[in-house]
């Protein structure tokens, strides 16, 4: 068999950006309107502070607003909320982001529900998976999941009907969401979980499979169907031997890639998808909210 096609996840994420770009560009040519992202940012995790940096410059250079709003981990729920209903308010924002995850006395839940579902760039709002699970077009979908699905459209040459999908993992921020895509997609969806009796069997049916689960390298070479579309959500930091960091996903890529069809290796895949779907969610925000 040949070699699997590795899905270059930065480069794909380069189109995207020139095309928010030219959307950006088209906004202010014919509207007079600068799209504006706001981004909130509490405490100092130092993940979030890396992910919330990219996602600053990325928005600048796409020629688009960046409003940051970083607070100290110890605001109350309500100082957040308020925060919110002023973005809420604010013309200058057309999207905004509160990164997660926020400090254990604040209601994750209460937050994202504070914020006006047209605005919700992160598609986390229940008025939004509602019409994702739906299948309406105005749902602001999730960024990962999304970028996900941009892959995999481009690998099957834009037609998914009839294939059959399994997702592995159920969280809001992308299992869920992933399999509700890929039905609006028609094609047959299997999602699994830790508590699924047997996963391995279920993955070996999946002409696409989207690993999403937090395990370094579970997703062997013998759980996959010859000629498979492998999409690599997985970002895990393993120690090495040489007590070394590396950065590792859900499937053992050296293996996979030897069956698969095509893969997204990590990082370089899905990763960079997530930030210029962002920018995407952000102007398509702003062409919405200016009809
Ligand atoms: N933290 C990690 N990923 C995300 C994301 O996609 N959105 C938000 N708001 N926070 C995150």
């Amino acid at each position: 068999m040949s070699d699997a096609k590795i899905i270059d996840g930065k480069a794909f994420a380069q189109n995207v950006r020139a095309r928010v770009a030219k959307q950006v560009q088209d906004l202010k040519d014919y509207n007079n309107v600068t799209p504006g992202l706001a981004v909130v940012l509490v405490g100092e995790d130092p993940a979030s502070q890396v992910y919330v940096r990219n996602k600053v410059k990325q928005t600048e250079e796409c020629g688009m607003k960046s409003l940051e709003y970083r607070r100290d981990p110890d605001i109350s729920e309500q100082e957040l909320l308020t925060l919110v209903y002023g973005l809420n308010e604010n013309p200058e924002v057309n999207g905004i982001l509160v990164q997660l995850p926020l400090p254990d006395h604040i209601s994750e839940d209460k937050v994202i529900a504070a914020i006006a579902p047209e605005k919700d760039v992160d598609g986390f709002h229940v008025i939004n998976t509602g019409l994702l699970a739906t299948g309406s077009e105005d749902a602001m979908v999730p960024c990962t999941p999304l970028g996900c699905l941009m892959m995999l459209k481009d690998f099957y040459g834009g037609d998914l009907t009839g294939k059959r999908a399994v997702v592995v993992g159920r969280s809001n921020i992308v299992g869920k969401p992933m399999g509700a895509l890929l039905l609006n997609e028609s094609c047959t969806v299997t999602t699994v979980h830790s508590r699924t009796q047997d996963i391995e069997e279920e993955c070996r049916r999946a002409d696409i499979l989207v690993a999403a689960v937090g395990r370094p390298e579970m997703i062997k070479k013998e759980w996959i169907k010859p000629g498979a579309a492998v999409i690599d959500v997985g970002i895990n930091r393993i120690e090495k031997e040489d007590g070394k960091t590396k950065l590792v996903g859900d499937v053992a890529f050296d293996e996979v890639k030897e069956v698969c069809g095509a893969i997204t290796p990590v990082p370089g895949g899905v990763g960079p998808m997530t930030i210029a779907c962002l920018l995407a969610n952000t102007v398509t925000a702003a062409c919405r909210q200016h009809k």
